[in-house]
């Protein structure tokens, strides 16, 4: 895990869906991901043809398309991910359309212009957090019944896969993590499970990591709604993939690459990261919020969609 105020990610190359990729991905599955609050963050974009727009987060690429949509044949959607499944299934899929994809964090979105020849841009889309295609695939870990290794990382070529700070940190540290990121009010006694329990044997996966978390809370009566481990493993993600910070250094930099009058929205799924953004929004020299409060799903929406129960939407206008 990198340290807080450490190095960015700086890998940021931009290119173009080529046909021969889109022929090595033809087994890849579709997407599954439903995209959340997508007419009120595009009605919030203010997204027009021949713009030029950032999906800072292209997931199954469903905002993407939108976006593709509204800006017509004479825009340009760039659209980032740090999850390299998610830029291939895109690559494939998105041929022919004006779109550029980079793998890249989208903190770093200046350089990820700069290698595009982008110097600014109408509109910025984030929607952070984790896919449905990510919570599917068995491989990373994202979900409880998986076999597969803990991982957790949207970006497996860097970085520490869960499993191993979950097998080096010390209980203090690993309370810290569940504590903060996932505001687990049982982090200290979760902790000192994973601890007891790794010393009998090794915890390599997302299942036995959950059985863990699981026999530490506390029963409730009535159960909760949510699964006893949903924190942890919330914890362990936002961790290996320092999101809160990519997002407070991706608020820093995204002023200066938004034209005047530029927009910005982000859907947020946790209340730390609504507050961060809430918080950048109140910089009244550089922002004129478009949303006091943040915009949430309605009952249509989170009948059809469930994910998008959790999901906050507020967006702001660049000063000129
Ligand atoms: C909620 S999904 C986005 C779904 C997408 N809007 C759609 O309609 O399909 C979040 C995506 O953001 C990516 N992601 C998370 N943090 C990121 C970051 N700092 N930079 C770039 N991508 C990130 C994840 O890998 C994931 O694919």
């Amino acid at each position: 895990m990198r340290e807080p105020g450490g190095p960015v990610n700086d890998a940021t190359a931009a290119e173009e869906p080529r046909g021969d990729r889109a022929a090595g991905a033809a087994g890849r599955p579709a997407t599954i991901h439903t995209p959340v609050l997508a007419t009120e963050a595009l009605g919030l974009l203010a997204v027009g043809p021949g713009m030029t727009v950032v999906d800072g987060t292209l997931g199954g690429g469903g905002h993407t398309r939108l976006l593709l949509d509204a800006v017509g044949p004479t825009g340009l959607v760039i659209a980032c991910d740090r999850d390299h499944a998610a830029i291939e299934r895109a690559a494939a899929e998105l041929a022919g359309r004006p779109v550029r994809l980079a793998h890249a964090n989208f903190c770093d979105l200046p350089e990820v212009l700069d290698a595009v020849g982008v110097p600014a841009v109408d509109a910025v889309l984030l929607d952070i957090g984790l896919s449905s295609d990510q919570l599917a695939d068995h491989e990373r870990g994202f979900s409880f019944e998986s076999d597969g290794p803990l991982d957790l990382r949207f970006d497996t070529s860097e970085g520490e896969p869960a499993w191993r700070l979950v097998a080096r940190l010390r209980p203090e540290s690993l309370a810290d993590i569940l504590h903060q990121f996932g505001e687990e009010r049982y982090g200290r006694r979760i902790a000192r499970r994973i601890v007891d329990a790794r010393e009998r044997d090794p915890i390599r996966t997302a299942r036995q990591f959950a059985r863990v978390v699981t026999a530490a809370v506390p029963r409730q009566h009535p159960p909760p709604r949510i699964h006893p481990a949903m924190r942890s493993f919330q914890a362990l993600r936002i961790a290996v993939n320092q999101e809160l910070q990519s997002l407070s250094i991706a608020l820093e930099r995204i002023p200066q690459r938004l034209r005047p009058g530029g927009r910005l929205a982000v859907i947020s799924f946790h209340s730390l990261e609504d507050r961060i953004v809430k918080q950048a929004f109140l910089g009244a020299q550089t922002w004129e919020r478009l949303t006091r409060s943040p915009v949430e799903a309605g009952p249509e929406e989170t009948v059809r969609n469930p994910r998008s129960r959790s999901a906050k939407l507020r967006a702001a206008r660049r000063i000129g």
